[in-house]
């Protein structure tokens, strides 16, 4: 893995940014498997900002989404795909049509999952963007025993409850179950790229460059993909050793580098 730590968040996402809009610009009907999430946003007003100001196109982009809430209409505030409407696609030149967000509003969410699946392996990601949580998630791969293939019907761990009703009026309106990529789909992409950002991360950021690949961190798995760039900010980085001895990371510009 490819292990970037940015001083604060706003590098870390121009970064991301960059990283993405590298990717169109080299093949411009890249797939993009895209999250949600608070991590993301800075990298994607800077996607926007690049798309209004340098002409970066999105025409020939499709993209598919990591998760949805079981429950909220695409009209709700809170669901993933009125978060990626608003948060980049209405403000881009990307044909909806090709927007792909998994259908938690369906009466039957199993067999949504299962669609969802068929249609991501129609479309193999160029480029994965991952957030995390803070107990070492990616899409809603909870922490578990096992390691999920396929897209599948989850239930949100408390912890993710916690740390996601701050969208919400309150706990209680967080829906318990989402459709979420298994890891399949996500480590068939052939390159991702994951953004860490806060101190609430940080023991994550270990868990993910640990060494030991465990479903109890199911970002763990992401050390047996053979294209993986981590990019943190210093708050996320603060208990990775290698950070911590500085002589391990060769210094560029406000960015430290090292492969893990
Ligand atoms: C969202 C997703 C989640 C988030 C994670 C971190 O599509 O896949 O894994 O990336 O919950 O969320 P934030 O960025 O809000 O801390």
């Amino acid at each position: 893995m490819q292990v970037q730590i940015y001083r604060n968040y706003d590098q870390m996402s121009v970064a991301a940014a960059r990283l993405i809009a590298a990717q169109l610009r080299i093949k411009p009907d890249s797939v993009l498997g895209l999250a949600t999430g608070s991590t993301p946003e800075g990298c994607y007003r800077e996607l926007i900002r690049m798309h209004r100001e340098e002409g970066l196109d999105f025409s020939r982009v499709s993209t598919k989404n990591l998760d949805e809430y079981v429950g909220l209409d695409p009209s709700n505030e809170n669901s993933y795909r009125y978060f990626m409407n608003d948060k980049l696609f209405n403000h881009v030149n990307i044909r909806k049509e090709a927007t792909q967000v998994p259908d938690g509003a369906s009466a039957d969410p199993e067999k949504a999952a299962e669609a969802y699946e068929k249609l991501c392996a129609s479309m193999p990601a160029d480029l994965q963007l991952l957030g995390i949580g803070g107990n070492g998630h990616i899409g809603f791969n909870e922490p578990d025993t096992i390691f999920h293939a396929s897209t599948f019907v989850t239930a949100l761990k408390p912890g993710t409850i916690e740390a996601n009703k701050r969208f919400f009026h309150s706990a209680d309106e967080v829906p318990r179950h989402a459709i979420t990529m298994g890891m399949r789909q996500i480590l068939q992409a052939k390159k991702i790229l994951i953004l860490i950002s806060g101190p609430a991360k940080a023991e994550a950021a270990k868990g993910l460059l640990a060494g030991v690949v465990d479903p109890q961190v199911p970002a763990s798995i992401l050390q047996l993909h053979p294209d993986v760039v981590v990019m943190l900010d210093e708050a996320a980085a603060r208990d990775l050793p290698a950070f911590q001895q500085h002589e391990s990371a060769d210094r560029f510009g406000n960015c430290y580098f090292f492969a893990e």
